[in-house]
């Protein structure tokens, strides 16, 4: 059969898809930006046919109407990230977190450790060999495609045709509810003087012909925003962001000295505004893989000067780094941080920056803490830190002892917290702190 027709065959209207899940089915949702919309809430309307269906997802970035309170008799919801949708359903007592590497979830899926038994995407219309694009999510979405016992697809004519591995036959799919909607946007984080002097310290350490990985938020942005004078960028990252867009504009960004995927940008998703997506589209310069691809600790390190760039929420002063919880609360998760800190660790030449404001809360609690909060989740380990960056400069703790990493960490905290990290590092350690030992920078 002509694949038009195959095509036509499988359309059904959103409710009419929401009828295909049964109760407790685990439902995977497409991730991020690429969240479907027409059969999520045809589900929430449909709510009463079900029990215990499971949803499934790392990033939410919809209304995530099923977490709420008045659903838990018809879902429940196992979150692989928190977001600000599902965040106080997370944790609360309806709500479940699953802790995990963002490389690892195809592997949960692919191996059953979480089965899929529906696939809810969201994907581009198809060209003329049949295949849609998963657009601007491949990340997991993919793999739980592949794996899920019957895949849903909203077939969006605004969802940009994204190149690489990223694509499904439209005989992969089951059922298609054809959409006509704006992609997700989200704006730049807005850049203040702290953010522009983290951004600056980074530029400092990040040298020409480096390959980059950023996360999302007004630090990347900074440290992006302070690039414009280097040369040969090359982007190897989870997620790419519109700031990227402005350094490929600026001739910055060419991946010329990449040693893999040389002159691509590679990543498993994009998160940004229209900007992002029109450059996205059918643009030969971007490939798309699965996270368990992209994320890869020994994929990463087959960058040479690979510089992954991340945040955190408190460093202890031996280093150890919080970056998913404020105490036990779960604030977002692991996500890929380890596994880029992993790999750009492993690269030759490789940096991984931890880039922080040094205080949080409106300036009222230090970030660099004697101890962690009660119950704070340590999302990279001491062992793996290797550069924490704050507004008051660089603290390189690679080869440091646990003396010297808590005097890097006080030299790079806020004033006006310092005194009492130098009383706790002058207990613990019996010694006298000296403010004035300042370590090189090791090339
Ligand atoms: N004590 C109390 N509250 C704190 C805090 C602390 N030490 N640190 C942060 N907070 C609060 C902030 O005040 C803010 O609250 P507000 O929104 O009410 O002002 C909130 O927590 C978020 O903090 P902020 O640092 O502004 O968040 P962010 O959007 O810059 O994200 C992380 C920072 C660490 C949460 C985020 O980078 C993350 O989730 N990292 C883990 C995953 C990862 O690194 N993935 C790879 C890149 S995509």
């Amino acid at each position: 059969m002509e694949w038009k027709e195959v095509y036509k065959e499988k359309i059904v209207t959103a409710s009419e898809a929401s009828q295909k899940i049964n109760s407790g089915d685990r439902v995977v949702i497409g991730h991020a930006v690429g969240e479907p919309k027409l059969v999520i809430d045809a589900m929430i309307e449909n709510k009463e046919s079900y029990g215990d269906v499971e949803i499934v997802h790392m990033v939410g970035m919809g209304k995530g109407t099923y977490a709420r309170e008045e659903m838990a008799h018809h879902f429940k919801h196992n979150s692989l990230f928190a977001g600000a949708s599902t965040r106080e359903a997370i944790n609360s007592a309806r709500g479940e977190f699953t802790p995990c590497f963002f490389s690892e979830i195809p592997r949960l899926f692919r191996e059953e450790y979480l089965k899929v038994n529906v696939a809810i995407i969201q994907v581009s219309e198809p060209d003329e060999h049949s295949f849609c694009s998963f657009g601007v999510s491949n990340d997991y979405t993919k793999v739980a495609a592949e794996c899920a016992d019957i895949v849903i697809a909203e077939v969006n004519k605004k969802m940009p045709r994204v190149l690489g591995d990223n694509f499904i036959h439209v005989k992969d799919i089951d059922y298609i509810v054809e959409a006509d909607y704006e992609i997700m946007e989200l704006k730049k984080g807005e850049i203040g003087e702290v953010e522009n002097e983290i951004g600056r310290n980074c530029s400092f350490i990040i040298e020409d012909g480096s390959t980059l990985q950023l996360g999302i938020g007004a630090v990347p942005d900074a440290v992006l925003l302070n690039l414009k004078d280097k040369k040969d960028l090359g982007i190897h990252s989870e997620m790419i962001s519109d700031g990227v867009v402005d350094l490929v504009e600026a001739g910055v960004i060419n991946n010329r000295k990449k040693t893999i995927h040389k002159n691509k940008i590679v990543a498993t998703f994009l998160m940004g505004t229209k900007k992002l997506y029109n450059f996205a589209d059918n643009n030969p310069m971007i490939d798309m893989f699965s996270v368990d691809y992209v994320n890869d600790p020994y994929v990463i390190s087959q960058n040479d000067n690979m510089v992954s760039i991340n945040s955190c929420i408190q460093i202890d002063l031996m280093g150890q780094i919080a970056s998913e919880s404020i105490g036990l609360k779960q604030f977002s998760g692991v996500g890929g941080q380890v596994d880029f800190i992993r790999g750009a660790n492993r690269s030759k030449g490789g940096k991984a920056i931890i880039a922080v404001p040094s205080t949080a809360s409106k300036g009222t609690v230090s970030r660099i803490v004697p101890f962690l909060d009660n119950g704070a989740t340590v999302t990279t380990s001491r062992a793996d830190v290797h550069y924490v960056v704050t507004e008051y400069g660089i603290a390189e703790l690679r080869g440091k002892t646990l003396k010297e990493r808590g005097r890097a960490l006080i030299n790079i905290a806020h004033p006006k917290f310092r005194g009492e990290l130098i009383k706790e590092w002058e207990r613990r350690f019996n010694s006298k702190f000296d403010y004035f030992i300042y370590y090189k920078i090791h090339k």
